[in-house]
């Protein structure tokens, strides 16, 4: 595969705080319209991961690549210099990312949630801005809620507006860190049908997850990660359903308890 086809690249991402290492030189490759579901026991250093690939963190050492171009920093002779942090942002508006937690603005309006960041990073026309804001609200099933504010609404709710306001900056990556895991059980499956429909569209998504039953039917890719390491990656049924190493087995096995 060359890098052209590789829509997010790792190569030996090391991170540390203070004198905790919890990327321990992460290799990944995540070609494009792919999913990768990123799984693995609290405090591997998943979400840290995902917070490097948009430069939410700095790394300590090592490459990351989004669309083939170096995330975070200039290369120059050979030499890496840190890019400005408005220079950050702009890299960081073509990469979606939806959390645990929906951080909707609670005094805006869902259709003014979507409209913000197209509006007022962008500079795209208000109409047009909620011209698409509906399209996406359609796309998540939600047209009906536009002018609902946040707290009137569902968990499972706020986390497909959450979706849809990703989706608004037209991201070419979508990062998800446990979107499903605030939410009451019976609201998590309109989630993961949202998330199912993008991949389906082709977006190149990095899904971090407990969900296994949504990571063997959607991923193209698992990667399970312990303790600032790769341990294992594959398919599903590599990785799910004939793991190969005892720490993917005991994991897996604990979920199920
Ligand atoms: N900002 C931070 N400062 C200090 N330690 C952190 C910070 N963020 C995460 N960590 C530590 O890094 C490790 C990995 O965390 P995290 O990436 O959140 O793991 P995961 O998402 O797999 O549960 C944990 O030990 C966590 O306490
Ligand atoms: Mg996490």
């Amino acid at each position: 595969m060359t890098t052209n086809d590789l829509m997010v690249e790792a190569q030996k991402v090391r991170k540390s705080f203070g004198r905790l290492e919890v990327l321990k030189g992460i290799d990944l490759e995540v070609p494009r319209g792919t999913v990768t579901c990123l799984i693995g026991p609290s405090g591997s250093g998943k979400s840290t991961l995902l917070r490097c690939i948009n430069h939410l963190e700095k790394v300590n050492a090592g490459r990351l690549y989004v669309d083939g171009e170096l995330i975070g920093y200039r290369e120059k002779n050979g030499t890496l210099y840190e890019i400005s942090e408005a220079e950050a942002a702009r890299q960081r508006r073509d990469i979606g990312m939806v959390f645990q937690s929906f951080n909707l603005f609670p005094h805006r309006t869902v259709l003014g949630n979507i409209t913000e960041a197209p509006v007022h990073v962008k500079g795209v026309p208000l109409k047009e801005a909620q011209d698409r804001a509906m399209q996406l609200l359609e796309t998540v099933g939600l047209a009906h809620k536009a002018d609902a504010y946040p707290v009137q609404l569902s968990g499972g709710q706020q986390q497909r507006v959450a979706i849809a306001r990703a989706l608004a900056m037209d991201p070419k990556l979508m990062l998800f860190d446990e979107p499903t895991s605030a939410l009451d059980p019976e609201l998590v499956g309109e989630v993961l049908g949202v998330m199912r429909g993008l991949a389906d569209n082709g977006m190149t998504m990095i899904v971090v997850t407990h969900e296994m039953g949504f990571a063997r039917e959607v991923a193209d890719q698992v990667v399970f990660m312990a303790d600032g390491v790769v341990v294992e990656q594959g398919t599903p049924d590599e990785v799910l359903g004939n793991p190969q190493h005892q720490r993917t087995k005991d994991f897996l096995s604990s979920l199920l308890k």
